[in-house]
């Protein structure tokens, strides 16, 4: 099965796609996470992409379609979670000619619906283990053992990203409304949108995206 999570900044999507990896086998593919880590390998794409990112705009089209097509080679038989992208209607319709070249389909969208508010709050209190990238919240998630990541045990390596102030968060968000949320009548009119509050504990969240996507 092959899906999107479809949100704004700070919705839930790297949260809820790693509980569908662990669970359902799924492969994660974060366009965020593959930028972030193109910037720590030093790559020349990474450094030309650092302040676009810093400042909460879009990266171009043509780089985040070529990372994603980059892993659709390398397929999974668990199907794919796609979070973060796409992310405006030519990276939609570019995703939608890869998965059709492989002869692969769509199979839903999951729109994660969260109020402003709540964001600002998830987005100023996140951060992520720099070893295994799971996520984490001062309030809504800690660790269990203090400065140690529940999930791989690394010690010391938790992280901040730098586009997680309100400033950025603001750009992110408007980048959200205008050219990202047009997606929802796109998928919608393809039969595939399936809407869930994003509002409420992580595991509420999880059960309402099992669901809606029958698992
Ligand atoms: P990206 O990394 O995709 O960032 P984003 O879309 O802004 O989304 P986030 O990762 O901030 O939020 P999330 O929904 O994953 O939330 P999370 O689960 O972490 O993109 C970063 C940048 O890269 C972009 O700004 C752009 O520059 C570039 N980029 C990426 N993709 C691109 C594309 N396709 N095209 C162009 N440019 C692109 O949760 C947030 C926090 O809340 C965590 O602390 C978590 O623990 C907590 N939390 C989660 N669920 C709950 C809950 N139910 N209750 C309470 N707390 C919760
Ligand atoms: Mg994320
Ligand atoms: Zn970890």
């Amino acid at each position: 099965m092959n899906i999107i999570l479809l949100g704004p900044p700070g919705a839930g999507k790297g949260t809820q796609a790693h509980r569908l990896v662990a669970e359902q086998g799924m492969i994660q593919l974060s366009t965020g996470d593959l930028l972030r880590a193109a910037r720590s390998s030093g790559s020349e794409m990474g450094a030309r992409v650092a302040a676009v990112m810093d400042r909460g705009d879009l990266v171009t089209d043509e780089i985040v379609i070529g990372l994603i097509a980059e892993q659709l080679d390398k397929g999974a038989a668990g199907g794919f979670i796609f979070d973060g992208f796409p992310r405006t209607l030519a990276q939609a319709d570019a995703l939608g000619e890869l998965l059709a070249s492989k002869g692969e389909v769509l199979d839903a969208v999951v729109e994660m619906r969260v109020d402003d508010d709540a964001l600002v709050e998830r987005i100023t209190g996140r951060f992520t283990c720099g070893d295994c990238g799971e996520g984490y919240h001062d309030t809504f998630k800690k660790p269990a053992k203090e400065g140690v990541c529940d999930n791989c045990g690394a010690t010391g390596s938790f992280k901040r990203r730098a586009d997680d102030n309100e400033e950025s968060l603001r750009t992110r968000l408007l980048n959200y409304y205008r050219d990202t949320s047009p997606l929802i009548g796109y998928y919608y009119a393809k039969g595939l949108l399936r809407r869930i509050d994003g509002l409420g504990e992580i595991d509420e969240v999880a059960a309402r995206i099992k669901t809606v996507l029958n698992l």
